[in-house]
């Protein structure tokens, strides 16, 4: 299995390289692949992967990807100080794969709410990027994701439980942490079992980095503020060599700009930010793509799979994604594009 991915992941990076170097994003032909590079992405039924700021889960050999399903026609919200393109609340998408290459549909994970205008998950909301991880001791799988008003002003983190994988999720309600805002978040589960939420707060000034519950089912009044007022969204954390990694964008909306990484030697330790882990053309935009989520890659210690979303804002259900290796380097993140 491990060989497996590995192949696949040397081969298949290639293979996107052979093919696709020199041709424009959007006119490239599907290919399977592992990396993802901005074009049509089709799951094993062949229909268009709906998963957008999305997180991995791996769970007993089976990798599960979860993100939002963007659904119909985007509108631009009226009367707003900021551009704000909005499109209906689809809910969370589930696919399953053993090799990340080939991905099934395992429907959706956490259904939007379609009756009650009041509720969270009405398709008049905003649900954003939805990450899952496993509690051994409760077995359960639990769901926090950044839910919100159509104007961004709710600005809460909700979370959902299930005894699968793959779902159905059940919602338990929202929550501001500590009571601060929680917009673009993340979560990350150390080595400890110790699980983290992060989330921009502040108004996006500055980020949170929340312990949660033994359940994972609620904020702990143990947390740091970090990055504090740098303006980052967007945040990926990962572990390399026991250092704590944390991938953000700036903030403009769903217009793309540069990464950057921050790196502490404890979740809630003192986070120092570095400079922009993409490398050669295009690294000023991220590749034309915002973070979203950073995978270890299984028996490959220097290397993990960088996940960002291509925002659409004209058409949002056809956002892109764009997947790529991240190699470490002396400690360092190092992202390039094979298309450039
Ligand atoms: C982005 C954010 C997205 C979405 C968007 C709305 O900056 O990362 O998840 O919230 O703003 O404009």
């Amino acid at each position: 299995m491990l060989l497996n991915i590995r192949l696949f992941f040397l081969s298949q990076f290639a293979f996107v390289v052979t093919l696709t170097y020199g041709q424009p994003t959007q006119s490239k032909p599907a290919i399977p692949s592992l990396t993802h590079t901005g074009e049509i992405w089709k799951d094993t039924d062949g229909n268009i992967i709906q998963a957008h700021g999305a997180g991995v889960l791996y769970h007993q050999g089976v990798y599960y990807l979860f993100g939002e399903i963007k659904k119909g026609k985007t509108w631009l919200v009226p009367n707003q100080s900021w551009e704000c393109y909005r499109v209906q609340a689809g809910g969370v998408s589930c696919y399953s794969s053993k090799d990340l290459v080939n991905w099934k549909n395992e429907g959706i994970a956490l259904a939007p709410n379609p009756t009650d205008a009041t509720h969270d998950l009405h398709l008049s909301k905003v649900i954003e990027r939805p990450k899952v991880v496993y509690n051994r001791q409760t077995r359960q799988f639990v769901m926090w994701m950044h839910v919100d008003s159509e104007t961004y002003g709710y600005s809460q983190a909700g979370v959902a439980v299930s005894d699968q994988p793959a779902g159905p999720y059940r919602y338990l309600g929202s929550v501001r942490p500590n009571g601060q805002m929680a917009r673009d978040m993340t979560l990350f589960k150390d080595s400890d079992e110790k699980a983290y939420l992060i989330f921009a707060s502040e108004s996006n000034a500055t980020m949170h980095i929340c312990q949660l519950s033994a359940d994972y089912l609620s904020p702990t009044s143990t947390y740091k503020r970090i990055l504090i007022g740098q303006h980052r969204e967007a945040p990926a954390m990962f572990k390399h060599q026991g250092r704590y990694y944390l991938i953000t964008s700036g903030c403009t909306g769903w217009a793309p700009n540069p990464a950057a990484y921050a790196m502490a030697s404890q979740p809630l330790g003192e986070w120092k930010t570095y400079g922009n882990p993409c490398i050669g053309p295009d690294a000023d935009s991220t590749f034309h793509a915002q973070s979203t989520f950073v995978l270890p890659l299984k028996g490959k210690p220097n290397e993990y799979l960088f996940m960002a979303d291509r925002w659409n804002k004209l058409d949002l259900e056809d956002s892109r994604y764009v997947w790529l290796p991240l190699h470490m380097v002396n400690q360092q993140p190092q992202i390039r594009c094979p298309e450039n």
